[in-house]
């Protein structure tokens, strides 16, 4: 056993509810993730339902981390951009934890999972400062990380830039989209990132999503300022940073 135990994460996503038990000694999973296919339409009692089958399948019996593409404040999601509407007002917490017999369980935004679990086990682990996580996908998600403190609930993929908001000018969805070369797709990242750095000043910014996997074709095109580094923990973030939130007692 590990000096910081064991922890269970889930990251509810567009295509799938995936989750694993996580070391939290080295912020890697104890075993392959387990995956089942997001409910369609993915209404809040659909996703409790697959949360509840992915727990038994794990065969964990303990409390759960839990995140959800939405602002989530005391358990409760606010927002619903890329998830079924019916999510706005949910007692997200609640419903979850009713769905696995009454067991402890918190609910946080999915980017700020990524962003607790890349600035404890990624390269911006030993930066102090302001850190930004930026997530590229259907949508932008962002998280602000002040030495190791989670600011949660940022948006930015929401910040209207050139009238426009920044996820459906600069998303990873919208390049496949707008069948965009990555030179163009990383001018548009540029405008995002540089409104952003001159608003809050971060000193690094980390770039995550599935197309960081790809970050030579596009990190090294970008105009902005602050440093832009790629994401180490790819698609396990989402489930690593769930982890934490629920060892850690974070509860935004
Ligand atoms: C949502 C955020 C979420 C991000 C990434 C945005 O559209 O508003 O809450 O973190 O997408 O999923």
């Amino acid at each position: 056993m590990s000096a910081r135990g064991h922890a269970f994460g889930i990251d509810i996503g567009g295509s799938g509810v995936k989750g694993a038990v996580v070391d939290l000694d080295t912020g890697l999973l104890t075993h392959e993730r387990l995956k089942i296919a997001t409910p369609r339409p993915a209404t809040p009692e659909a996703v409790a339902a697959a949360v509840a089958e992915l727990v038994a399948l794990a065969g964990w019996e303990g409390p759960v981390g839990i995140t959800l593409p939405c602002v989530v404040l005391d358990g409760h999601a606010r927002t619903a951009a890329n998830i079924d509407p019916a999510w706005i007002g949910t007692d997200a917490r609640a419903l979850f934890s009713a769905a696995l017999g009454g067991r402890t369980v918190t609910v946080l935004n999915d980017a700020d999972a990524a962003g607790l679990a890349e600035d404890s086990y990624g390269t911006a682990r030993d930066l102090n400062g302001l850190t930004l996580l930026l997530t590229f996908g259907t949508g932008i998600g962002s998280a602000f990380l002040y030495n190791g403190t989670l600011v949660p609930n940022s948006e930015l993929g929401h910040l209207v830039i050139e009238g426009v908001e920044a996820e459906h000018m600069a998303a990873a969805s919208i390049k496949d989209r707008d069948g965009l070369t990555y030179p163009e797709w990383a001018q548009r990242v540029s405008t995002a990132l540089i409104h952003i750095e001159n608003l809050f000043w971060p000193k690094v910014i980390v770039a995550g999503g599935g197309i960081s996997r790809d970050h030579e074709q596009w990190i090294p095109l970008l105009t902005n300022r602050t440093p832009v580094i790629p994401a180490v923990l790819k698609n396990t973030a989402g489930i690593v940073g769930a982890a934490m939130a629920i060892a850690g007692g974070i509860a935004p």
